[in-house]
């Protein structure tokens, strides 16, 4: 695949730095060359020497003074090298995508900071651009700045709509689109798994169809899936798009915030090699490394686990979350029945609802919410026109106890009730 189209002109002017390229080098070269190259900072000055981190399961996590120095030291720009190797053999394991010797890795800080790296790569002001709806915010939040025509994909309870893909796309052929290098879409951004804020996960039919037509389109996927470990529909998972990707069309975003720690900020996109080199100057010109301190201690983790450990760690936190998941399903019938209509989520951290007879969440939320002590996140801040009324909710299970649950939902059903009356009221102001 020719990648240059996808590029913007800020991208296509990003060069290596070559303070950064000396940098790899030392990292490479015999001993006993004397490089007087880059400014890093003595570790003999380093105030820190060593430590150890007590485990959950008991076990110690020990960073020895070596360890230590490679968590206080600037490391290379794609990341901490054990943790790439750890990730490329994970990524492998998990997806064993097609021509794996055409794809590299890139540690993030969080998956966030990847999907600003790779979107702000490819955008150019008012491009059109293909999001799922309703979408997470924080992707909106990247992409709004540049001023994007955004094309909203809609999506069900079996994942992004083909059909609404295609009706989307229905203005450009396929055969113009294919070579534009502006003016186009150029990719499409989805949550496949666990989505944020609806909790779907995406059915593989589904995933193919998608796959089909961004295979027409020329079109690059950004998946998004922090929640890949997060599905609850007890079956196999279903194949990532990264495990479909026949040409490199997809980049995949992972991340260990809702597996590991979110505070550690650690993530990874994995993808073509040609677009992973961008990312990797992008991120060399932005924070020239991700924080020593949390690769090497995900690093340790991993090899500590080892593999079954990691999928004993992963079974334990879908159990987790089914059970949260499951109290907050046990509320929501019990106060929202008849008031709200939801799906069961299959992934995540959300339940999404719907909210029958109130026109607008917003309002409802931001101006009463706090009085009747309940808050959710209105369904507004999830679509491309934050302007329009909007009848969702977001809640989220993930940190509050069964008992919050129920009595938070509770709350949300008096306040839709008093703001199903005050609506009900309002035209008969209006006409007297
Ligand atoms: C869909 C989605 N993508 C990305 C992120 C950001 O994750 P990270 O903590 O890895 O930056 C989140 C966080 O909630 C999310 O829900």
């Amino acid at each position: 695949m020719d990648y240059s189209r996808f590029l913007n002109a800020v991208a296509r002017k990003r060069e290596p730095l070559l303070i950064r390229e000396l940098f790899a080098l030392q990292q490479k070269a015999p001993r006993d060359v004397v490089f007087l190259t880059t400014g890093v900072p003595n570790p003999d000055t380093f105030p820190i020497v060593s430590g150890s981190l007590q485990l959950r399961d008991g076990r110690t996590l020990t960073l020895d003074p070596g360890k230590m120095e490679q968590c206080l030291q600037y490391g290379p720009t794609p990341g901490y090298p054990p943790l790439l190797e750890q990730l490329r053999a994970l990524t492998q394991k998990l997806h064993s995508p097609p021509g794996w010797g055409e794809r590299e890795l890139v540690v993030t800080t969080g998956s966030q900071s990847g999907l600003l790296m790779a979107m702000e790569m490819m955008l150019n002001p008012g491009d059109p651009v293909l999001v799922e709806q309703p979408c997470y915010t924080g992707a909106l939040s990247i992409m709004s700045p540049h001023s994007p025509r955004f094309l909203p994909v809609e999506a069900d309870e079996y994942g992004l709509r083909p059909d609404s893909l295609r009706a989307a796309l229905s203005p450009w052929n396929p055969q113009d689109i294919r070579q534009a290098t502006q003016g186009v879409p150029k990719f499409l951004y989805t949550v496949p798994t666990g989505s944020n804020p609806t909790g779907v996960v995406a059915t593989e039919e589904r995933r193919r169809e998608v796959y089909k037509i961004a295979q027409m389109y020329n079109l690059i996927i950004l998946e998004d899936d922090p929640y890949y470990f997060l599905q609850y529909h007890g079956k196999s998972f279903a194949p990532s798009y990264l495990q479909l990707d026949a040409d490199g069309r997809v980049l995949r975003f992972d991340s260990f915030s809702k597996v590991v720690a979110a505070g550690l900020r650690v993530g990874w996109v994995t993808g073509p090699k040609p677009l992973i080199r961008k990312l990797n100057l992008h991120k060399g010109a932005a924070v020239i490394s991700t924080a020593s301190m949390s690769q090497v201690i995900i690093s340790e983790l991993l090899a500590l686990w080892g593999d079954e450990g990691l999928d004993q760690h992963t079974h334990y936190l879908r159990q987790y979350y089914v059970a949260q998941r499951d109290a907050m399903l046990q509320a929501a019938n019990k106060y929202l029945t008849g008031v709200c209509e939801w799906s069961v989520p299959t992934g995540g951290m959300f339940l999404w609802l719907k909210v029958c007879g109130v026109r607008d969440t917003w309002t409802m939320l931001l101006e009463r919410g706090l009085e009747k002590r309940v808050m959710l996140v209105p369904g507004q801040g999830f679509m491309v026109d934050s302007t329009k009324p909007c009848q969702y909710l977001r809640a989220s299970f993930s940190s509050t106890t069964p008992e919050e649950m129920d009595k938070g939902l509770c709350n949300l059903a008096q306040l839709i009730k008093e703001e199903t009356e005050l609506q009900k009221s309002v035209p008969l102001l209006k006409h007297g």
